[in-house]
């Protein structure tokens, strides 16, 4: 086992870069100062993981965009003058030193695949774990030590209501969202000690590129318009009848890393529009 010494609780200070994030305001909600930070967000090209690299890169921290599509993740870091970095997730084994040194790991890949239980594809059922839980842990596993020695570490694990609630022909995807969930709190037990908090962040349907896909395949499988496979289909359970959009996702990892949440560890904060609340 790594030997470090455990540091004080979670001080909270920002690092040597410590700004204006530590007074009240700070504590009141105003976005973190993450200057000198150093992020990484997988998945970081699209979507949520977009969002939450923007969110990350506008408080200051320096993001590395890891994602299977290089291109995109070229453009996304760009954007926010950033790292890309070409990775597949599911490659576990070749995620050896990826994570090492980041201050903030935000654990967001990830893919659907529909099918029933008796008809999914094994090895499908195997890479969507790989990249969903195993790869998480490869990366924590990585970043950990150098939280414990600077004594302030972030872990955002981009669960989904999917950690909470089951749904049908969706095997692998909630059995891999319900992993994270144990994972994320047994990171939190150990990483409290040195600084670090880790936590699920759980939404419903988030408007993007994944929900799009699927919102086409169910229109054609269900031969309904894609308005109404909204509505009926993933609006269900949902108290509140819109779809997520991204930017509200990464708005919670920002609060996540900032001062005022210093005492929110082990938690799933569901993002859902009251599905949970059923
Ligand atoms: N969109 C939703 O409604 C929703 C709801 C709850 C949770 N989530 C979760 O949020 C996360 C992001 O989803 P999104 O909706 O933004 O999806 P998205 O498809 O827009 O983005 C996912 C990103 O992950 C990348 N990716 C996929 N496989 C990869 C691999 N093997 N290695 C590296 N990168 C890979 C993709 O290239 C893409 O850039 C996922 O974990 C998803 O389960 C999404």
């Amino acid at each position: 086992m790594t030997s470090v010494t455990p540091r004080p609780p979670a001080q909270d200070a920002p690092g040597p870069a410590a700004g204006p994030a530590q007074g009240p305001a700070a504590r009141a909600g105003a976005a973190p100062d993450l200057s000198g930070k150093r992020a990484l967000v997988t998945g970081g090209a699209s979507g949520i993981g977009r969002a939450c690299a923007r969110v990350l890169a506008g408080a200051g921290a320096r993001v590395v965009v890891a994602d299977v599509d290089g291109e995109a993740a070229r453009r996304a870091a760009e954007e926010i003058g950033g790292v890309p970095l070409l990775a597949d997730l599911s490659d576990v084994d070749r995620l050896d030193g990826i994570a090492a040194g980041t201050d903030i790991l935000v654990n967001n890949a990830g893919v659907q695949h529909v099918a029933p239980v008796h008809e999914f594809p094994p090895e499908v059922f195997a890479r969507i774990l790989r990249l969903m839980v195993e790869a998480p842990f490869r990366l924590v596993r990585d970043a950990l030590p150098g939280m414990y020695e600077r004594g302030w570490g972030r872990i955002v694990n981009i669960s989904s209501v999917h950690g909470l609630r089951a749904s049908p022909f969706k095997s692998a995807y909630v059995t891999a969202k319900h992993g994270i969930e144990g994972l994320s709190k047994v990171i939190a037990l150990e990483g409290a000690a040195y600084g670090v908090t880790s936590n699920c962040v759980n939404p419903s349907y988030v408007r993007t590129p994944l929900v799009e896909g699927q919102i086409a395949d169910q229109a054609r499988a269900h031969g309904m318009a894609p308005d109404e496979v909204v509505e009926r289909v993933m609006l269900e359970h949902s108290a509140v009848k819109r779809l997520i959009e991204p930017e509200e996702v990464a708005a919670l990892v920002g609060y996540l890393c900032s001062p005022a949440a210093s005492m929110v560890t082990g938690a799933s904060l569901a993002l859902d529009g009251g599905w949970t609340a059923h």
